[in-house]
C-alpha cells in the first residue's frame, strides 16, 4: 500500500514538473530497444494476443492511440493560441506520453503489419524517434539543424494523421 502511495506521488510530480530532458530520452530508448527485441524474436505475450483477437479491444486501443496522437498535437494548438504558460506544462506531458509510445503501440498490436499498416507503424515509430532525438538531446550548433528537425518531426506527425484516417476507413468504417 505504501509503495502504491509513493508511486502515485512520484507520478503526480512527474506529470506536474516533468523529468529532465535526458530522462525521457532514456525511457524512450529503453522501450524502443525492448520493442526491437520483441519484433526480431517474434515473441508475443499470450494474454495480450488473446485480448487483441477481440475486435472491441482493437477498436478501444485504436481510439486510445488516436486520442493520444491528437493530444500530442494539442500543445502546438495552445502555443498558436498564445497560451505560453499552459504550453510549457503540456510540453512535459508531450515528451512523457511521446516516450511511452512503444508501450501504447504494443497494447494495440504486437506486429508492425504489412503493406500500408507497416508504413503506418513505421511512421509512428519515426515520429517517436525524431521526438526522442530532439534539439535538447542532440546539440548540433548549425542554423539548419532546428528547422530540419522540426520539419521532420511535424511532417511525420502529419503523415501519421493521414495514414491513421486511412486505417480507420479501411479497417473499421468500411466493415
Ligand atoms: C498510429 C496509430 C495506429 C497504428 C500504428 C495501428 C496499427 C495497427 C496494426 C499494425 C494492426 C494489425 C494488427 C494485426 O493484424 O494483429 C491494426 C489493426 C487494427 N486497428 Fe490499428 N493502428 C492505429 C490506430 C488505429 C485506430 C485509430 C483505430 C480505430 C479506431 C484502429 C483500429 C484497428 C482495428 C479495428 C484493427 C483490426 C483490423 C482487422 O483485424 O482486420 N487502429 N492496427
Ligand atoms: C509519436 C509521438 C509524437 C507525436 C505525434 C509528436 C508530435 C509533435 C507535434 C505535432 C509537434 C508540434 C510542433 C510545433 O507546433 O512546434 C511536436 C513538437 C515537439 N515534440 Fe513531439 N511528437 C511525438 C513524440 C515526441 C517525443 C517522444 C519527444 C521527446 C521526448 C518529442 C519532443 C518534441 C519537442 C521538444 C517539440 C517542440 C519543438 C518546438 O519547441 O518547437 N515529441 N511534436
Amino acid at each position: 500500500m505504501q509503495d502504491f502511495i509513493r508511486l502515485k506521488s512520484l507520478l503526480s510530480v512527474v506529470l506536474k514538473s516533468g523529468l529532465p530532458a535526458k530522462g525521457y530520452f532514456r525511457v524512450g530508448l529503453f522501450l524502443l530497444a525492448a520493442l526491437i527485441v520483441q519484433q526480431s524474436t517474434g515473441w508475443q505475450w499470450t494474454l495480450l494476443t488473446g485480448l487483441q483477437d477481440d475486435n472491441t479491444y482493437k477498436l478501444t486501443t485504436g481510439f486510445g492511440l488516436l486520442a493520444l496522437i491528437l493530444y500530442q498535437w494539442r500543445f502546438s494548438v495552445k502555443r498558436a493560441q498564445g497560451e505560453q504558460r499552459k504550453a510549457a506544462t503540456m510540453m512535459g506531458r508531450h515528451k512523457l506520453f511521446g516516450a511511452l509510445f512503444p508501450l501504447f503501440f504494443l497494447s494495440h498490436s504486437q506486429i508492425l503489419g504489412y503493406g500500408y499498416l507497416g508504413i503506418l507503424s513505421l511512421t509512428l515509430l519515426l515520429a517517436f524517434l525524431t521526438g526522442l532525438f530532439n534539439f535538447q538531446i542532440v546539440t548540433i550548433h548549425k542554423s539548419w539543424y532546428r528547422p530540419a528537425w522540426i520539419s521532420a518531426h511535424v511532417g511525420l506527425s502529419m503523415a501519421l494523421l493521414l495514414l491513421m484516417a486511412y486505417h480507420v476507413y479501411i479497417d473499421y468504417a468500411f466493415k
